[in-house]
């Protein structure tokens, strides 16, 4: 267990690195060795969240004063920092996530690209000028913090994420409190060490570790945090929405998934099969873009099957730090019960299994939480296998008879934020695009993956209307002000009209 020498870690708030207040401590592991505990952080406790917004609400008007120029500066800084830590970062993100190096790379680089994005964003137009209906007015718009913002993220993408929230959130002025998840404390604290590095001001960002039940609903529930973005459960979710929006402030919330691959009779079978098996089963289908659902046309159902069959069998399970592996543990001993459950229900309902649906345990897996990826046939569509997010390496394959009634299926589950379809045919992959239920929409690619400069997000269950990254967050991180700028005049002998309709009897005409 090798906790002599482990050393216990600390928030940030208001510049300084501070022990929490309680003196508990939450234990971040190797989901894929426990024995292999990485350190201790604060269990923080209400106090230490106040402390984290005051210090934020401190430094707001001196942040939001700040040329938004400089404010990118810092961000592209901070791009440069993470991208000559990037082999450290990975490798802490792989030992207390889970997933894979390879795939910890990848989004260690994604979170350069948003860094740089939004260091760009400084210098972009923050408003627009419009005509007025009096000819010596400047109407225009301009887009001004909203003040200080609360940040609330999940493990899967402990790099990515916290960034594509951060980022747009400092570069248009607000401040922030960063919550993460208790599971990837260590990758949050690299990444608020690289933005103090690149010389954020004090209480710009602040930063408390502990479990959202005990310290969120003091962020959620504070007055002065004019909005908050979650990315994580419907549940959770839920209950952030009604403490931030009972009390009049912004709640911006990314949500599950239930996300369906089509396959037309028409389509290039090896890359659909090999881009579903994709999609399923990296992060340990522990993403809320993975695919959960194959919805295939009868006629290529069989060779479909088939070959995502192969693909299956032929993936590794291990250690994300092995090279070899393809497949990741889950997260945490939690996520395991979660997923292993399906596997009991798939059993009680008789669904048939063409790979997988089991633990893997045994001294090859040190008391790791693996678990085998896992493919069901004939699932049916009403079937809580089908309908729910699983958040692991599960496939579910359901026959349909055509385009139509696929695309039916894949929009009857509450959920809508991603979706692809395979087929050659332009007619039909035009008529997905317009009918599926879905934010983001693939043809002839997998569900997962998203790039920084255009908007995230789904539809339905999926998330709260509102979209991140690219342009998309500025309409969460600002609040828009309209200014009638008119010449200062002694001897107006009327009010200028602003109607229109209205300037037949004003001094206008
Ligand atoms: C991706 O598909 O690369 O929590 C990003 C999630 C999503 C992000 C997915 N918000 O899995």
């Amino acid at each position: 267990m090798a906790e002599a020498g482990v050393r216990m870690r600390q928030n940030y708030v208001g510049g300084i690195w501070v022990d929490g207040r309680g003196g508990g401590a939450i234990e971040d592991r190797n989901p894929a060795n426990p024995d292999d505990l990485i350190g201790l952080w604060p269990r923080s406790t209400p106090d230490d969240m106040t402390a984290a917004v005051d210090a934020a609400v401190a430094s707001a008007p001196g942040w939001a004063g700040t040329s938004a120029l400089t404010r990118g500066a810092i961000l592209l800084r901070a791009a440069a920092l993470l991208e000559a830590r990037a082999e450290e970062v990975a490798t802490a993100m792989t030992r207390e996530e889970g997933k894979t190096l390879r795939e910890a790379r990848g989004e260690t680089a994604r979170g350069v690209a948003i860094l740089r994005y939004y260091a760009g964003e400084g210098a972009q137009p923050i408003g627009e000028v419009y005509p007025s209906a009096n000819t010596r007015t400047m109407l225009y718009t301009m887009h001004v913090p909203l003040g200080v913002v609360g940040v609330i993220t999940p493990w899967n993408f402990p790099v990515a994420i916290p960034l594509w929230k951060i980022a747009p959130a400092l570069v248009y002025g607000n401040t922030v409190v960063f919550k993460p998840a208790e599971l990837t404390p260590l990758t949050a604290t690299l990444l608020v060490q690289i933005l103090e590095e690149a010389g954020l001001p004090a209480g710009v960002l602040n930063f408390v570790v502990g479990y959202g039940s005990e310290v969120g609903p003091t962020l959620t529930g504070d007055e002065r945090v004019t909005g908050v973005s979650f990315t994580g459960s419907n549940r959770v979710g839920r209950e952030i929405r009604r403490a931030v929006e009972e009390r009049g402030s912004k709640a911006q919330l990314e949500l599950g998934g239930k996300n369906p691959v089509v396959v037309l009779a028409d389509a290039d079978l090896d890359q659909a099969a090999a881009l579903t098996v994709q999609g399923a089963m990296m992060s340990a289908g522990q993403k809320c873009t993975a695919t959960s659902r194959a919805i295939v046309e009868r006629v290529v159902l069989e060779s479909f099957t088939r070959k995502v069959v192969e693909h299956v069998k032929a993936l590794v399970v291990g250690d994300g730090a092995d090279e070899a592996t393809n497949v990741s543990p889950l997260v945490s001993a939690a996520q395991r019960d979660r997923v292993t459950e399906y596997f009991d229900l798939a059993r009680e309902e008789g669904v048939r299994t063409l790979a997988g649906g089991r633990l893997l345990e045994g001294a090859a897996y040190r008391g790791g939480h693996f678990v085998q990826p896992t493919v069901y046939a004939d699932v049916r569509p009403d079937s809580r296998l089908a309908r729910e997010e699983i958040f692991g390496p599960v496939l579910a394959i359901i026959p349909a008879a055509d385009a139509s009634e696929a695309i039916k299926i894949a929009n009857d589950v509450p959920f809508g934020l991603s979706a692809s379809i395979f087929t050659r045919d332009i007619a039909k992959a035009l008529r997905f695009t317009q009918d599926i239920q879905a934010g983001i929409v693939h043809v002839n690619s997998e569900t997962a993956g998203a790039e920084p400069q255009v908007p995230f997000g789904g539809m339905k269950g999926s998330s709260s209307f509102s979209r991140e990254q690219g342009k998309a967050a500025t309409h969460f991180f600002t609040q828009v002000k309209t200014v009638y700028l008119d010449e200062p005049a002694t001897s107006a002998p009327f009010p200028v009209a602003r109607d229109p309709t209205m300037m037949e009897d004003t001094a206008l005409k």
